[in-house]
């Protein structure tokens, strides 16, 4: 098809100065904004990739980024909620970083703006690396002179790891036989009754806004705020990011909290309209799914999995 080789390889506009093709997968947005101050170049993505494995950005050099957000397990890692060093624990789950370059707001919460701000965070954060970011820059000395060149190194190999080309891509696309008959009820399902696509929609299957779904709804309180603690606003408690779905079937445990296990523990908790609490998001509410739903919507979750691509 036509669509498809226009769509394969192109060259995100943007790139074009610093002369870096970035491969966008079939299904993503051709242009991934990047900030005219930070262009991709080959060099800062190659940088950035190698600090992306450096376990000198933690205090006790046992971690790396790549130790949280694991490269063969779609960047994120099988943990309910974060181990940082010293095996402290954050209250959050390690999400994984796949099409981030797309995003528009970080974090579960969506406390941070821009990538370039995003990746030195889990530096220093006492739960995660614990690194003052002079220390930092002074471990990767001559290689790194400011803590502004590790942003925006780790920023622009983060833009690079993407995922697409999935059987889902290849169905809308005009592939037909790309997905199963189950998983074509399953996206039928995904888009009418189950009432997913008021939240998981676009190319990367996110709205990029926050929605509680009752995750962390615990005893009469939330358990985390959410979004609330960005905006102070009562209407934004309990409220998250919504995640990507691609490579879904990948990423368990699930949610913010790692609180479910498996995507069939995902459906049911939508199936029952969320867990009920004072600021529930109006679009979710009981979906009623027969057993054969369930299993056909499961099944085409499964077709959201698609190749990794990630650096030069
Ligand atoms: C100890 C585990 C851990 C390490 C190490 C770690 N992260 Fe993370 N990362 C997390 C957690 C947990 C979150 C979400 C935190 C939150 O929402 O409050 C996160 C969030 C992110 C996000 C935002 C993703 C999104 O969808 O909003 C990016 C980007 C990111 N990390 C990049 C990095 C980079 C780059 C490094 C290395 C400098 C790194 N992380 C090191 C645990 C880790
Ligand atoms: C009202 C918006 C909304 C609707 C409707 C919705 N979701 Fe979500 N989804 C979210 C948010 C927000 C989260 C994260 C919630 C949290 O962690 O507290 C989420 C999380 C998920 C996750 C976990 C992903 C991960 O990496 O942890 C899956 C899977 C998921 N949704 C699938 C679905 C399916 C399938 C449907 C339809 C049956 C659906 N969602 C309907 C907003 C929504």
């Amino acid at each position: 098809m036509k669509r498809i080789s226009a769509v394969l390889f192109v060259l995100a506009t943007a790139l074009a100065a610093g002369k870096f093709k970035l491969e966008i997968p079939l299904g993503l947005d051709a242009f991934m904004p990047v900030p005219p101050e930070n262009p991709l170049t080959p060099n800062k993505v190659a940088l950035g990739r190698k600090l992306f494995f450096d376990k000198r950005l933690s205090r006790d050099g046992s971690l790396a980024c790549a130790s949280c957000h694991v490269p063969e397990n779609s960047f994120t890692d099988k943990n309910p909620v974060a181990v940082g060093v010293f095996g402290r624990r954050s209250s959050r789950r390690v999400p994984t970083l796949l099409n981030r370059g797309y995003g528009r707001a970080f974090f579960w919460d969506g406390r941070i703006s821009t990538l370039e701000e995003q990746v030195l965070q889990p530096i220093v954060n006492p739960k995660e690396m614990d690194l003052p970011l002079e220390e930092a820059v002074a471990r990767l000395r001559p290689e790194v002179s400011s803590s502004t060149e590790l942003a925006q190194a780790l920023a622009s190999y983060v833009r690079t790891i993407l995922s697409g080309d999935s059987p889902y891509d290849r169905y809308l696309a005009g592939d037909a036989n790309a997905l199963t008959e189950q998983q074509k009820e399953g996206l039928a399902v995904f888009r009418g009754q189950g009432n997913c696509t008021a939240c998981h929609i676009g190319p990367n299957l996110t709205d990029e806004l926050f929605h509680n779904t009752g995750i962390g709804w615990k005893d009469g309180r939330f358990a985390d705020p959410g979004r609330y603690l960005v905006t102070g606003d009562d209407a934004d408690l309990g409220a998250f990011k919504t995640p990507t779905l691609r490579n879904v079937a990948l990423l368990g445990p699930y949610m913010h909290d790692g609180s479910l296990a498996t995507l069939e523990d995902v459906i049911e908790h939508y199936d029952k309209g969320g867990v009920p609490n004072p600021n529930l998001d109006i679009d979710i509410t009981p979906l009623r799914l027969t057993a054969t739903q369930k299993r056909a919507l499961l099944a085409f979750l499964d077709a959201l999995t698609g190749a990794v691509r990630e650096g030069l």
